[in-house]
């Protein structure tokens, strides 16, 4: 049965072929995918698993952390660190890079990640995910914080897992965005969303407006013209969605078109948005503009922002190209 189905295996041996390292990148992506997996039955077990509320503890950005949010991370880190693929590895739940252990050997690649995405939704049972990018690694280079520091147009692949009533993961190697299901049965991803396309127009878009009183002109102006609906400038009803969830509102968008936005607001002077660069930011940058849609900060082409720091946060906005287009240019006219 089933027998003419893509694998996710199959699917990486097939786009992999002509890429250097190629081999090496897919073996990466099926750790990672084994990490995914750990991390969907943990998540899926909710209550029962003894897995749900808050740890006392902080990261160092100061979130108050989930229980899931560290199982996660051990989870990616215990999956990815043996195989002989990585430099080192950076997380949203840990400081500083973490270097791989030295009875392991090192390997060609940076994995940098979010390991669970949404986490305020755990213990009310809405989608979560887990994000994640792939660098290439600076022969030579020691593998510390430093060698993190690239812009997002240089990563090799990049993808996220959603733990929705089904897990899905959606990946690219730079050769379109395709979403993969996991059949729980067997235990394997199932390319199910081949090229997957966002539409240059929509009527749907996603912010948290209880910040709106933080907000710069451009955004106001943006969304009070979707509120305005069809006897506004816009002459169309727009529908709204948040779920805070990064990942539900992208997948959502991947799979029907949107326009998601945090944008830069005042809320905290010292964090020029909520969303971190390395492991938020580009990684779905990448994978909207691989599948046609566009993921601006407002004023920047997301994937060519130059970090400067592992955790650093940056503006974001991105989806359906015509909106995003459009709230750049309202970026300009105020600027
Ligand atoms: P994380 O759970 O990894 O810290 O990320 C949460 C992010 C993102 O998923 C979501 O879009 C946003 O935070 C929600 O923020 P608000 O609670 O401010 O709406
Ligand atoms: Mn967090
Ligand atoms: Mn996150
Ligand atoms: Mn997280």
């Amino acid at each position: 049965m089933h027998l003419g189905r893509t694998t996710l295996s199959k699917f990486l041996l097939q786009q992999l072929r002509d890429i250097a390292d190629g081999n090496d990148l897919g073996a990466l992506l099926v750790d990672v995918a084994a990490a995914i997996k750990t991390i969907s039955a943990m998540t899926a077990k909710g209550a029962l698993g003894g897995y749900l509320g808050d740890l006392e503890q902080r990261n160092g950005q100061g979130e108050l952390q989930k229980k899931l949010d560290v199982l996660a991370n051990d989870t990616m880190i215990r999956h990815c660190e043996w195989g002989g693929l990585l430099a080192a590895m950076a997380s949203e739940e840990n400081d500083e890079a973490l270097p791989i252990p030295p009875d392991c050997s090192r390997g060609p690649f940076l994995l940098v990640f979010d390991p669970l995405d949404g986490s305020s939704n755990t213990d009310v049972n809405v989608s979560v995910g887990t994000i994640f990018s792939v660098l290439r690694h600076r022969e030579g280079a020691s593998g510390d914080t430093a060698d993190f520091l690239l812009p997002g147009q240089e990563q090799v692949a990049a993808g996220y897992a959603i733990y929705g009533p089904a897990t899905m993961l959606v990946l690219t190697v730079g050769k379109g965005t395709h979403g993969f299901t996991l059949d729980r049965e067997i235990g394997n991803f199932i390319l199910t969303h081949p090229l997957m396309r966002i539409p240059a127009d929509t009527g749907e878009f996603a912010i948290n407006t209880s910040n709106a009183r933080f907000w710069e002109a451009p955004v106001h102006r943006y969304v009070a013209e979707c509120q305005a609906g069809r006897s506004g400038p816009r002459a169309r009803d727009f529908n709204m969605r948040w779920i805070a969830s990064m990942v539900a509102e992208v997948h959502r968008i991947l799979v029907r078109g949107g326009v998601f936005l945090y944008p830069r607001d005042s809320k905290d002077a010292a964090k020029p948005g909520r969303l971190r660069l390395l492991y938020e930011a580009n990684p779905i940058g990448l994978l909207v503009e691989q599948a046609g849609g566009a993921a601006s900060t407002g004023r920047q082409r997301l994937l060519e922002v130059q970090p400067t720091s592992l955790h650093q946060r940056v503006p974001v906005i991105l989806g359906s190209r015509n909106e995003v287009e459009r709230i750049e240019r309202y970026h300009v006219e105020h600027d």
